[in-house]
């Protein structure tokens, strides 16, 4: 077992790729705290993984506020006994009608609110988590980018790629900022990833995708999910500041 003295937060842990990376952490011994905004679901989701035998806490929280993150991060990091391993994975990628919106289309409110759910939310719960790290004298952060963070992708609107490049900016910043006390930050870039962010697109788009990516075809949250774990991991101890593509050779940025 990996990670089975390690405590970890998920944030958006109830979605595709989220709840992979719970349960791959869970399988190597981790206790698990998740973040996300479906009390209902949430609610269930813990009692399920409980049954199964695995520690874990659910949290519900807007990320996009400072104070929603704080609480969930307090009520977790109570139950857990602290805080090793932080992913921000939460992300949105909001369209109107199958299509992203183009400048003078976009409201400014839905500007906004990616803005504040894919980008600040990491701020958050990383100004939340560092100081436990500080002291322990480690810490694993891995921040969910994107490839779209790094290459134009016309699936996506401008909103959700500025999101996805200011994470891998963070990244570097912090893995700087955070090297002294022994604590790593990396990013991954997944391509297209078989999640139900992908229904809001239409299916040609997927198709689309296929063909232009070098394995032929999407990749499975479980994929994204081992390179998270690779990141959290002792043996990726040297490795700090890098954001791995996990694209199946989509785009390779
Ligand atoms: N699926 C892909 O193809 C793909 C590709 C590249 C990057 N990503 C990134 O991977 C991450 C996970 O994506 P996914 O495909 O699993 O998405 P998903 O839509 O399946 O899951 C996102 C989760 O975030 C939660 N969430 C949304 N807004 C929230 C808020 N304000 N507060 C708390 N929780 C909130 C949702 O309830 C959901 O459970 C995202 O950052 C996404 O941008 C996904």
């Amino acid at each position: 077992m990996k990670f089975s003295n390690k405590a970890v937060i998920v944030s958006g842990a109830l979605g595709g790729i989220g709840l992979a990376i719970v349960e791959a952490f869970l399988a190597e011994g981790a206790r698990v705290g998740l973040i996300d905004l479906n009390a209902v679901d949430g609610a269930e989701q813990e009692k399920h993984l409980k049954s199964a035998g695995h520690r874990v806490k659910y949290a519900n929280a807007d990320v996009s506020s400072f104070e929603e993150c704080k609480a969930a991060f307090e009520a977790i990091t109570a139950e857990l006994g602290g805080i090793d391993i932080l992913v921000n994975n939460v992300g949105i990628s909001p369209k109107t009608g199958g299509r992203a919106l183009r400048v003078w289309e976009m409201p400014p409110k839905e500007w906004e609110t990616v803005i504040s759910v894919n980008l600040n939310s990491a701020f958050y719960l990383t100004h939340l988590a560092t100081p436990h790290m500080i002291q322990n004298k480690a810490g694993r952060i891995i921040n969910m980018s994107s490839v779209a963070g790094k290459a134009y992708c016309d699936i996506v609107a401008a909103h959700y790629a500025a999101t996805k490049a200011g994470l891998i900016g963070l990244t570097r910043h912090w893995a700087a900022e955070l090297g002294e006390f022994n604590i790593t930050v990396n990013g991954l870039a997944p391509g297209r990833i078989s999640t139900p962010l992908l229904a809001t697109v239409p299916r040609e788009i997927n198709d689309a995708v296929t063909r232009t990516t070098a394995l032929g075809r999407l990749g499975t949250p479980e994929e994204v999910a081992d390179a998270c774990l690779f990141f959290a991991s002792d043996q990726a101890r040297f490795v700090t500041g890098q954001v791995l593509d996990v694209a199946g050779g989509w785009l390779m940025t």
